[in-house]
């Protein structure tokens, strides 16, 4: 048996909706799994030359946490990556949701998107990631376990300024952020989410003043001095532009998708 799984990088955040936006992106990793292959990992892509090989790793942790070891054969498992390591374009739930997606076809069981959303959000804790990796598009968590999705206007083409030997865990991205937030800044992001959702779905040339954030953005720019410089100056070209996720790539929507009539 052979199953091969394509999951999509992912951007959370975009702006001011911390924790609950999610935007699906064109960059997939692939794992094939195949039970006549015998045994192993072979790792392709980002991150192969450090990625484990003994079983040790989120996909194969995520294959346990989905199905029982005893429920599943040996199998040879090849991981393509596309999507880089700890850059804020959902690596971890990338491997995660391909891992649930992948036993789960396995063991003979359904892989429906929502059935791999709640195992892989349960296993991720930040289920923003874990839900445009399932569904695509642009997807709003409203609660832990409950997701929206949307279409994203033709016309949001994001891209993705990765920086090439910077990296920020997420872990160390959230621990930069006050537990208390003014009122003003969560009304200030309120507005800002509202209008940034009618941007991504209906009028892209609202975005330009839809992704600002109090929340989150600031304190992490802070630790990545480099990352800001490159945002404010993709600004000021009059560009919409955001962290992606905990960062510390920025997503950036280029002038032509913001002057959609
Ligand atoms: N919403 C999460 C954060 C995404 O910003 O910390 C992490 O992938």
């Amino acid at each position: 048996m052979r199953v091969s799984v394509r999951v999509p990088a992912t951007s959370a955040n975009l702006g001011p909706g911390f924790d609950c936006f999610g935007l699906a992106l064109e960059r997939c990793n692939e794992i094939v799994v195949d039970t006549d292959t015998g045994s192993g990992i072979e790792w392709i892509g980002e991150g192969a030359d450090e990625l484990p090989t003994d079983g040790s790793d989120l996909i194969r942790q995520a294959m346990r946490r989905a199905i029982d070891d005893r429920h599943l054969p040996t199998f040879h498992m090849r991981a393509t990556n596309l999507v880089p390591l700890a850059r804020g374009l959902g690596s971890s739930s990338a491997a995660v949701v391909g891992g649930v997606a992948a036993a789960l076809a396995l063991a003979g069981e359904d892989a429906t998107p929502q059935r791999v959303f709640a195992v892989a959000a349960e296993i991720e804790g930040h289920p923003d990631n874990a839900a445009p990796a399932c569904f695509g598009g642009f997807t709003i968590v409203t609660d832990h376990d409950t997701v929206r999705r949307f279409d994203p206007h033709p016309h949001i083409r994001p891209v993705a300024l990765v920086p090439r030997d910077l990296r920020l865990p997420t872990h160390q991205a959230r621990a930069a952020l006050p537990a208390l937030v003014p009122r003003a800044d969560a009304v200030f992001n309120l507005a800002h989410a509202a209008l940034t959702v009618r941007a991504i779905t209906d009028d892209p040339s609202l975005l330009v003043d839809a992704l600002h954030d109090r929340l989150h953005q600031e304190a992490r720019l802070d630790l990545v001095p480099q990352v800001r410089e490159v945002a404010d100056s993709v600004r000021r070209a009059g560009i919409a532009v955001c962290l992606s996720g905990a960062g510390p790539s920025l997503l950036a929507f280029p002038i032509e998708a913001q002057r959609v009539p």
